[in-house]
């Protein structure tokens, strides 16, 4: 059994995400956490909020409370978020957490004593109203590129380029708008990565074989057109201090360290903060897990493609640089964009579903389920909601729900509360283990391929055999003329809604948890089964005492489509 590191990428701290960003990081991540646990390896899932940068101080600012304050809330409410979608971390820590503070400037001062870090005087935007540099979004103003009259100092989010507050026409203050702006020089640390270009493809090379074709052949891209030196500092209040045993003078001035560079650090950052808060009596040992990891941790990092040069090529640079033994991702699982209605989802124009908003109108479940299963995996995919709803009445609802349902209530009326147990399995049976054993099999294969949207159309395979085989027995018939074949074919009906309960955990876990406990089972855990032992349809045995739980899922109705449709905005004008 393996040790299976896992992260996704870190949520910026300002913010409720949309179903974009759930989709391409913490959602596959969890689902691909939970079959591991089930497997019975040994999974370490963390992740955090990310919380430096200027966003989160204009946020606060906006708000008239303290960045720190700000951020501690907004982490709550994220997290409450996730904990509704039971998305279930082994740890969700903070990058401006203590922990990460130290690692992040042990890394810094060990890249400086290896010579990747060099001292550089850059010209900066100045602002005298405000009495500071203004750096990335503080500037706000004209793009160079396209004209777009609200760009911002890092990017213009209409032609999504890449700017220096210095590129900006018609420059203002995003703090006091004030457009009496000067450039001053000042200094900033500079990671030196053109000096660890060949180091970093000689590691890429090691990997990019294996990796998904999307994140290959972005870190081939940035590998080509070379590791430029970049400043790794800013001019901010709110970020990880640039430590003054190092560097006395940048840090008398309050530099800080530039948020991508404390970001990926705080994947290392957040497993100290687990290990931390371990409970009395339990021991936490994180750089097991990091440090000098023998051969058998394995480390898979989720997340959309924009992250990818960060994680591929960026932050390896890092870890090389500091020279020590510090575990280095094995495979970087990346999605392309879920779309809503083929336009892009939106946080600051608010178009699309948000993930607080999806839990208000339905169950983590459905949205679970129906995320994962159109996963943006070779190519983008849409969200509509004619497709979110076809796809939870006719999979969820109608092949999933509907099966247990029929099974259980018509066992309970004809044969009372336990397990029938009827005739010996027969022919049909024996066919049904065969291909219920073929598509776990398929499952299997899937799941430890990462390949979410095949993983789901194996699950979807598993829950229609029993409906065909429920079809094909017709024991709503049987029962008039062979009373223990009816019986026979509801014990290994409820054999496969047993079954579900297991393999339907890492997409629906609530859900699978309802079905399971349908059965009064002394072993109610979801340990997995093999495609051998789901053969014999036997788990459950004549004589189990069974309840009939709630209707798994309520189907949407064209007043709930319609309704949402307007909440949200459909199809885009
Ligand atoms: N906050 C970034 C984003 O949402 C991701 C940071 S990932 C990490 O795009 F590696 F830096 F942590
Ligand atoms: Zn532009």
């Amino acid at each position: 059994m393996a040790r299976h590191l896992i992260t996704s990428a870190l949520p910026y701290i300002n913010g409720i995400k949309h179903l974009g960003n759930m989709v391409g990081s913490m959602l596959p991540a969890d689902v691909y956490s939970r079959y591991l646990r089930q497997r019975g390896h040994e999974v370490l899932y963390i992740c955090a909020t990310d919380e430096h940068g200027t966003p989160a101080e204009l946020a606060a600012k906006e708000r008239g409370i303290p960045v720190d304050t700000f951020c501690a809330q907004a982490h709550d409410a994220q997290k409450a978020v996730y904990d509704g979608f039971e998305l279930a971390f082994d740890y969700f820590g903070r990058s401006s957490s203590e922990q990460n503070r130290e690692i992040t400037q042990h890394f810094a001062r060990r890249l400086n004593e290896n010579g990747f870090i060099e001292e550089r005087a850059i010209r900066q935007v100045y602002s005298p109203t405000d009495g500071r540099f203004l750096p990335d979004r503080y500037v706000e103003g004209t793009c160079p590129h396209c004209g777009y009259d609200k760009a911002r100092g890092d990017q213009c989010e209409n032609c999504t380029r890449v700017l220096d507050p210095t590129d900006l026409i018609n420059p203002r203050s995003a703090i006091s708008g004030s457009t009496d702006l000067e450039v001053r020089e000042t200094k900033h640390l500079f990671l030196l990565q053109s000096k660890l270009q060949h180091e970093v493809e000689a590691w890429v090379s090691l990997h990019e074989e294996e990796w998904p074709q999307l994140a290959s052949s972005i870190a081939r891209k940035w590998l080509t057109e070379g590791l430029h030196d970049r400043a790794i500092t800013r001019d901010l209040d709110w970020g990880v201090p640039v430590p003054a045993d190092t560097w006395p003078e940048l840090a008398a001035e309050g530099k800080v360290f530039y948020v991508w560079f404390d970001a990926p650090i705080e994947y290392i950052g957040a497993t100290k903060e687990w290990a931390d808060a371990a409970p009395a009596g339990e021991v936490r040992d994180w750089k097991s897990w990091w440090y000098e990891a023998d051969g058998t941790v394995r480390y898979t990092e989720f997340m959309a493609k924009d992250n990818v040069p960060f994680h591929t090529v960026m932050f390896p640079a890092t870890e090389l640089g500091v020279r020590e033994p510090w575990k280095k991702v094995d495979y970087v699982k990346a999605f392309n964009w879920l779309t809503y209605y083929g336009g892009k989802f939106s946080t600051s124009q608010k178009r699309g579903v948000f993930t607080d908003h999806a839990l208000d109108i339905l169950p983590a479940d459905y949205w679970r389920y129906f995320l994962i299963a159109n996963a943006p995996e070779s190519d983008d995919s849409s969200f509509t909601w004619e497709h979110f709803t076809t796809t939870v009445n006719k999979d969820l609802a109608d092949t999933l729900g509907n099966f247990v349902n029929r099974v259980l209530s018509f066992s309970k009326k004809r044969f009372g509360e336990e397990v029938p147990a009827g005739a010996e399995s027969g022919e049909a049976e024996a066919k049904l283990g065969a291909e219920i054993a073929g598509l776990l099999a398929e499952y299997e294969t899937q799941m430890e391929a990462l390949q979410f949207r095949k993983a789901a159309a194996a699950l979807r395979a598993l829950w229609s055999a029993g409906n065909s085989y429920l079809e094909e027995k017709a024991p709503w018939l049987e029962i008039k003329t062979d009373p223990d074949g009816a019986a026979l074919t509801l014990r290994t009906a409820m054999n496969l809604i047993h079954l579900y309960s297991v393999v339907s955990e890492p997409f629906i876990p609530a859900s699978a948890k309802a079905m399971r406990s349908a059965f009064a089972l002394a072993d109610d855990t979801a340990a997995w089964v093999s495609a051998d032992e789901a053969k014999s349809l036997d788990a459950v045995p004549a004589g189990t005492a069974f309840t009939v739980p709630p209707v798994l899922f309520a189907k949407i109705t064209d007043e709930d489509l319609e309704s949402y449709k307007e909440r949200f905005g459909g199809a885009p004008e």
